[in-house]
């Protein structure tokens, strides 16, 4: 991220700066954890590097692509292609089965129905939850549905998993189990990037990044 600032509109000509002057560089394969107090612009940084809304101003380079001067059609496939979205709330689909909910983002791609129910059941057993494959997305227990939202992210093989406060609703046994899976997909080659303020999370020793954030500009970064 090269000068990347945020603002939106807030009425009457107003503008808020969400996010003011960021540049910064993110190594492959790390996991990174953006914290700082409600209001600092996590979930601005996240939905920006994750190519789901634009800077105001600045450069956002993802690898060799440069994400801001890319027409809509572009983003869009970036999004699917090389990045899983894990969203605070999970944001499953009710009514449908935890399946079909993780098979989703694979839709838009060529791959074959046959091989994307394949691998979606791979993940649901990977992340222990193979059992409730067929269930309805909505019956299933906290933890459960974050464990459904990872198999989700992880459906297009992304090279990049971003979580917006993966353990905030989960207990500390869970966030630990949740820790596992993330040093797990950093030993698989994925880039890891998270919002946080749980101090499980950004004082784990899985963590290789801390950003903090404070009224939308980096406070610290060791
Ligand atoms: N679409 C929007 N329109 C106006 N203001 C916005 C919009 N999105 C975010 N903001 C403002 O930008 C600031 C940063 O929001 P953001 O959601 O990034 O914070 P956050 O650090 O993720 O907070 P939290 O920990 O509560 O999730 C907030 O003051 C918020 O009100
Ligand atoms: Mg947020």
């Amino acid at each position: 991220m090269q000068g990347v600032c945020k603002s939106f509109e807030t009425g009457s000509s107003r503008r808020f700066a969400a996010l003011n002057n960021i540049d910064a560089i993110i190594d492959g394969r790390s996991i990174t954890v953006f914290k700082g107090p409600s209001g600092s612009g996590k979930t601005t940084m996240l939905s920006l590097i994750g190519a789901m809304s634009r800077p105001t101003s600045g450069r956002i380079w993802v690898g060799d692509t440069e994400i801001t001067s890319l027409p809509e059609r572009f983003l869009s496939d970036i999004r699917c292609r090389r990045f899983g979205f894990v969203f605070q709330n999970y944001h499953l689909i009710r009514g449908v089965s935890v399946l079909e909910n993780i098979m989703v983002p694979a839709y838009p791609t060529q791959a074959s129905h046959r091989q994307v129910r394949q691998r979606a059941r791979a993940l649901l057993e990977q992340l222990e939850i193979g059992a409730k494959a067929g269930q309805r997305a909505e019956y299933l227990s906290g933890g459960e549905q974050q464990r459904a939202a990872i198999a989700r992210a992880l459906i297009n093989d992304p090279e990049f998993v971003i979580a917006d406060e993966p353990t905030a609703h989960l207990d500390t046994a869970l966030a630990g189990r949740f820790l596992d899976i993330v040093s797990g997909l950093k030993r698989a080659g994925k880039t890891v990037l998270m919002a946080s303020h749980d101090p499980l999370i950004f004082e784990s020793a899985t963590v290789d990044r801390v950003i903090e954030l404070r009224d939308g500009s980096i406070v610290k970064d060791p």
